[in-house]
């Protein structure tokens, strides 16, 4: 159980309620490298004949890894950018998965070229999320706030990325940035398909 969860029961009730305390920013941040990280593992077990499940779990990856760059870029970094000195670092690490992620768009996931993109992926995103993130700037945020700012903080980048993930218009642009980084002529013939 997770740290801080009470379990309350009512005999007269006779029902349980759980109660899961509030999600802290570094805790929320933490969770979510996890799904970056569960989708690149979902990744690694494809084979080259999986070409259909390896671009979808691409596409999936592509959303999150924007998502989680941009709750970051202009919620977390902004509110710690007067104590922590490393933040042109983070940010040009953000720069180096983004483009990093273009590279295994545009890799045929029929190929080897594909496996090598994905292992330089799970490269950049370790030495950001994890050594810099999880190692260094995570333990010095939570050393310097307090409980309630964390859970503040937790709050709104749960929100935000919420708000995100069921943004129709953001789907859309993900979905058009892929097609272009794909290649024009894979969109094209998208868009005469459509238009026929
Ligand atoms: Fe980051
Ligand atoms: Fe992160």
């Amino acid at each position: 159980m997770k740290k801080g969860t009470q379990v309350l029961t009512d005999r007269k009730k006779q029902t349980t309620e759980v109660i899961t305390p509030p999600k802290t920013a570094t805790q929320m941040l933490y969770e979510h490298h996890g799904v970056l990280r569960g989708i690149m593992e979902r990744l690694s077990r494809t084979s080259r004949d999986d070409i259909e499940q390896r671009r979808a779990l691409t596409d999936e990856l592509y959303s999150e890894v924007q998502m989680h760059e941009r709750i970051e870029e202009h919620i977390f970094y902004p509110a710690i950018s007067d104590f922590h000195p490393k933040l042109d670092a983070a940010w040009s690490e953000h720069r180096q998965m983004t483009d990093q992620l273009a590279a295994l768009l545009r890799a045929d996931p029929g190929g080897a070229r594909f496996e090598e993109e994905l292992r330089l992926m799970r490269d950049v995103l370790e030495a950001h999320a994890h050594l810099d993130e999880e190692l260094e700037m995570f333990p010095e945020v939570e050393r310097l706030m307090d409980e309630a700012w964390l859970v503040e903080m937790g709050e709104r980048l749960q929100d935000r990325l919420d708000r995100l993930r069921s943004s129709r218009t953001l789907r859309a642009r993900h979905r058009l940035e892929r097609m272009m980084l794909r290649g024009p002529g894979r969109l094209i013939a998208r868009t005469m398909r459509r238009g026929s």
